[in-house]
C-alpha cells in the first residue's frame, strides 16, 4: 500500500489512488448524520447480539463488539470523540473507531448488513423517537389553548370571513378550533408512526444476505413491531420521511393561521389581544416599538418547512431502483423540519400562556358590521318566510341603517315593520351579539352552554 487513504477506507480494496480531498468534503455527510450516532450504535449493537446468537460470529467476539460500542457511545456523548473529516458517514466513523478500540474483530460487526439497510434503520429509530416528542409538544399546546379557552369563555368576539366581520362567536370557540386541528396533527402524527416502525435491517444492500442472520430477533431487540417484507423497497424507501415533513407542513400550516391572527389583533387598529413583553421584541431604531416577532418567525418558519418536503419529493422523483446516493439528501430537510416543528410548538406553549384579550374592545367589535344581520333573517324563518324573501326583507333593512348611520339593535318595531309588517316585540330577543351567540345551540356551534360542555368534554379526556 502506498498511501494511508487506500488502508484507510473500508472500500478501499478495488481503487488504485486515493480519493481527491474535493470527493471526500463533497460526499461527506458526516458534519449532519452525526446527530444519528445513537441510534447507529443502537442498532449496531443489536445486529451484533443477533450474529452472535445465530453463530455468524461467537458469543465472545459479540460481547468485545458491543462492549467497544458502547465505549465509542461514551466517548460520543462525553465529546472526547474526534470526528474526521475524512470519514464519509456516521456509520463509517463508527466502525472505525470501534475497530481502533477492540482490533480486528470489530471488522466483523458488519456482516450480513450494509449501510444501505443501516442508515434506513437509523433515520426510523430517530424518527420514532422524534415523532414522541413532537406528540408531546402538541399534547402540550392543546391543553394550552384549552386552558386559555376554559379562561375567556363568556369573551365574545367578531368571527370573520373575508377578514370581513360576518358574527360574532365565542373568543374560547376560536380557541378551541385550534385545538381541533392540532388534534388531526396528533392523528396524523401517530399513523405516520405505524409506517416508520417497521424494521429495515437485513435488505442489506439490496437483496438481503446469504447469511443466515434472524430479523424477528433484531426487531425484538429494537423494539420493532414488524419487518420490512421487501429488501428492494426497504433500502429504497423514504415515504415515510415524506409523510413526516407533510404533516409537519400541515401543523406549521396550522400554527402559522394562528400566529398571523394574533399579529393582527396585536395591531393598534384591531386591539384585541396583547402578546407579554417577554415574548415580544422591540425596535433598534423606534423606541415606542412592541413586536410580535415570534409569531413572524412561526409564520415565515412554515414556508421552509414547506420548502424542506419539496426538496424531499423533488429527490426521490424518478429515482432508479433501488439505494441511490441522492438519498443522502434526505436528512437535512428531515433534520430542520424536526427542529423547526419541535422549536414552534414549544415556544407557541409558552407564548399562549402569556397572552391576554381586551374583551370590551371584542366584544364592541363584534357588534359592528350588522354583525346579527343572519340573526334577524332566521327569526323571519321561524315566522313562515323563505329563507331567501328574509334575506332580501333584512338586507333593506340593514342598507337603511347604513343611509341613516343606525345600526339593527337601534331601530324601533315600527321602522322594522316597515320593511316586513310580520314583526314583533319578540324580535328583540335575537338582536344582540350574546343572544346571537347563545342561539347557536348545535353541536359544534358557539352557544356557551355548548362551549361549556366541549370544554368538559375535552377536560375529561
Ligand atoms: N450516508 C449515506 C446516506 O445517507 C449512507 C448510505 C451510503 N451507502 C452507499 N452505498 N454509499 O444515505
Amino acid at each position: 500500500m502506498t498511501n494511508i487513504e487506500k488502508k484507510e477506507k473500508p472500500w478501499g480494496g478495488r481503487f488504485g489512488e486515493p480519493t481527491d480531498r474535493q470527493v471526500e468534503a463533497f460526499t461527506s455527510s458526516l458534519h449532519f448524520d452525526r446527530r444519528l450516532f445513537r441510534y447507529d450504535i443502537e442498532g449496531s449493537v443489536a445486529h451484533a447480539r443477533m450474529l452472535g446468537r445465530q453463530g455468524i460470529i461467537t458469543k465472545g467476539e459479540a460481547r468485545t463488539i458491543v462492549a467497544g460500542l458502547r465505549k465509542v457511545f461514551a466517548d460520543i456523548e462525553a465529546g472526547v470523540f474526534q470526528f474526521r473529516p475524512d470519514d464519509e458517514d456516521i456509520h463509517m466513523a463508527i466502525e472505525k473507531a470501534l475497530t481502533e478500540r477492540i482490533g480486528d474483530v470489530g471488522g466483523k460487526l458488519h456482516a450480513g448488513r450494509s449501510r444501505n439497510d443501516q442508515i434506513a434503520l437509523d433515520i426510523r429509530l430517530y424518527l420514532r423517537a422524534e415523532i414522541g416528542r413532537v406528540l408531546e409538544f402538541i399534547a402540550e399546546l392543546k391543553a394550552g389553548f384549552l386552558a386559555l379557552a376554559k379562561k375567556e369563555c363568556g369573551a365574545i368576539m367578531p368571527g370573520y370571513t373575508h377578514l370581513q366581520k360576518a358574527q360574532p362567536v365565542l373568543l374560547s370557540h376560536y380557541l378551541l378550533a385550534f385545538w381541533e386541528m392540532l388534534a388531526r396533527d396528533e392523528a396524523r402524527f401517530r399513523d405516520c408512526l405505524k409506517r416508520v416502525n417497521v424494521m429495515p435491517l437485513g435488505a442489506a444492500a439490496l437483496a438481503g444476505t446469504g447469511l443466515p442472520i434472524d430479523r424477528t430477533c433484531v426487531a425484538r431487540l429494537l423494539h420493532f413491531p414488524a419487518v420490512s417484507q421487501n429488501s428492494m423497497d426497504t433500502v429504497s424507501d423514504r415515504d415515510f420521511v415524506a409523510e413526516f415533513i407533510f404533516a409537519a407542513s400541515l401543523a406549521m400550516m396550522h400554527l402559522s393561521r394562528f400566529c398571523e391572527d394574533l399579529i393582527l389583533w396585536s395591531t393598534d387598529e384591531f386591539g384585541y389581544a396583547e402578546i407579554a413583553d417577554a415574548f415580544t421584541t422591540g425596535s433598534s431604531m423606534m423606541p415606542q416599538k412592541k413586536n410580535p416577532d415570534v409569531a413572524e418567525l412561526i409564520r415565515g418558519k412554515t414556508g421552509r418547512v414547506y420548502g424542506n418536503l419539496v426538496s424531499l419529493l423533488t429527490i426521490l422523483k424518478g429515482l432508479p431502483m433501488t439505494y441511490n446516493r441522492d438519498l443522502q439528501e434526505d436528512k437535512e430537510p428531515l433534520f430542520d423540519t424536526v427542529d423547526t416543528l419541535q422549536a414552534s410548538l414549544q415556544v407557541l406553549a409558552a407564548m399562549i400562556g402569556r397572552l391576554s384579550f381586551n374583551r370590551k374592545k371584542m366584544e364592541k367589535g363584534a357588534e359592528g358590521g350588522f354583525s346579527t344581520a343572519t340573526d334577524v333573517a332566521e327569526y323571519l324563518v321561524m315566522k313562515g318566510l323563505p329563507f331567501r324573501e328574509a334575506h332580501g326583507i333584512v338586507g333593506k333593512a340593514v342598507a337603511y341603517c347604513i343611509r341613516n348611520n343606525k345600526t339593527l339593535t337601534g331601530l324601533t318595531l315600527k321602522e322594522f315593520r316597515k320593511f316586513y309588517p310580520g314583526f314583533e316585540k319578540d324580535l328583540f330577543a335575537c338582536l344582540t351579539v350574546r343572544q346571537s351567540v347563545n342561539a347557536r345551540k348545535i353541536t359544534g356551534g358557539t352557544a356557551e352552554e355548548m362551549i361549556q360542555k366541549r370544554i368538559a368534554e375535552l377536560e375529561g379526556r
